[in-house]
């Protein structure tokens, strides 16, 4: 067949080098650019961890400065993409309305199109960086109204004086035009939530990325397809599916008569498992103690006790110990956003607002090293060469 090598999910071929994020799965280890994941979520902000993953260090606090400015005036979107989004069905899945809107702006932003003007117009840094901030600057733009279209009430304008993730949560909830600010802190725990998912190197949405990328394709359409990529509960689907499996659980008189049908491979243990981590992901451990402060402010939901000790049960457990299954982030990521008050089908929403930074990164960095085409091989066993039967003739 000339191949050299069969292998289903690449998970053993490297398709290109990236210097953005480590993981060291064995030792549970998450670094975007060597700085150590429990580091970033404690002392940055989601926008100067964007900066970070896509030019690769820490800006200066006028770098810095430059940077939310220029993405905070790109949160508006057109009244035409606004038109766009109310045309959807009243219940549309607020996943679906976003990665349409998002290959909607690519016609929406023509100068970007390569089809248009060629793929020398990347070389370009100015240009570039305005797709950038475009991209990161309109998406939670588009996540809102998405959120406001289900609700069924007006879509709000963005807040540009506000921060980052207090904007995304003030298009959201806003009811009036009164001063309206979201918790601080509830604020603060959905940025570093962002950090969290900022960037896992070639994941399946972010190799989505890279394989558009390698098209020439305008970032819209790139990022629509890596949005559509991690609208799978394998994937970024992951944090649904494990909230309505904890919903489905119920109490922890449930918990172990579910473990039975999981090892019966009857069911998946859905936010268990990782392609990568055979240990704890680091990111789940943040996350379980984020799960406390928020429960504070929102007080508790009582589903943190079925995961706790559902999760206690699965690690004590053969079945588990022996293939290596630890939480991962989406294990408690639901447990949190549904405490926060998002409604479940939004959850892989908020994960997409935060991975577009990294789909980003991967973009910015496949243009400065360009890889061929994606083109993977195939091993065709199919029929062998046949004659054309005639419909009258076929059995
Ligand atoms: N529940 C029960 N058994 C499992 C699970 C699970 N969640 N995950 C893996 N296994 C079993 C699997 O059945 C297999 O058993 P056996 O050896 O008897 O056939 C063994 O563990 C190895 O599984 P695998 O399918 O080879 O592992 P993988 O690396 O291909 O899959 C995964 C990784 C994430 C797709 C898988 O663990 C999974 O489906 N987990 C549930 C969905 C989930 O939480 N996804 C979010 C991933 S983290 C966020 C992200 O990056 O998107």
């Amino acid at each position: 067949l000339g191949l050299s090598i069969l292998d289903p999910g690449y998970l053993a071929t490297a398709v290109c080098r990236s210097s953005i994020s480590y993981i060291d799965g064995d030792k549970g280890i998450l670094r975007y650019r060597g700085y150590n994941i429990e580091d970033l979520a404690e002392h940055s902000t989601f926008l100067e961890v964007a900066y970070l993953l896509i030019f690769g260090d820490l800006p200066t606090r006028e770098q810095l400065q430059t940077w939310n400015t220029r993405i905070m005036r790109h949160t508006f979107i057109h009244e035409n993409l606004v038109d766009y989004l109310r045309s959807f069905r009243y219940d549309a899945h607020p996943m679906g309305m976003v990665t349409s809107a998002l290959s909607a702006m690519s016609t929406f932003h023509p100068e970007a199109s390569t089809a248009l003007h060629g793929e020398a117009i990347y070389e370009d840094e100015t240009m570039v960086n305005k797709q950038i901030f475009r991209c990161l600057g309109k998406v939670p733009t588009l996540a809102a109204c998405a959120y406001r279209h289900r609700i069924g009430r007006p879509y709000n304008s963005p807040s540009n004086e506000l921060g980052y993730t207090e904007n995304f949560l003030y298009m959201l909830d806003r009811l009036s035009e009164s001063n309206y600010l979201p918790n601080a802190k509830l604020a603060r725990a959905l940025d570093v939530i962002f950090i969290l998912h900022a960037d896992h190197e070639l994941n399946c949405s972010t190799a989505a990325m890279r394989q558009m990328t390698s098209t020439g394709v305008d970032p819209f359409i790139c990022l629509s397809g890596a949005a559509a990529a991690l609208y799978g509960p394998s994937h970024g689907g992951a944090n649904e599916a494990a909230l309505k499996m904890l919903e489905e659980i119920g109490t922890v008189d449930n918990i172990a008569a579910f473990i039975e049908d999981v090892k019966n491979k009857k069911r998946k243990l859905m936010g268990f498992g990782h392609r990568v981590y055979k240990s704890y992901d680091p990111r789940a451990k943040i996350l379980k103690k984020i799960s406390e402060e928020v429960f504070a402010i929102m007080g508790r939901n009582h589903l943190i006790d079925v995961a706790v000790e559902l999760e206690r049960i699965a690690l004590s457990d053969e079945y588990f110990i022996k293939r290596n299954l630890y939480p991962n982030v989406d294990f408690y990521s639901g447990i949190i956003y549904k405490a926060m008050g998002f409604p479940t089908d939004f959850f892989p929403v908020l994960f997409g607002i935060a991975r577009t930074s990294g789909w980003l990164a991967h973009w910015h960095e496949q243009l400065q090293e360009p890889i061929p085409i994606f083109r993977p091989k195939q091993a065709y066993d199919g029929a062998a060469a046949r004659k054309y039967v005639n419909i009258d003739d076929r059995v």
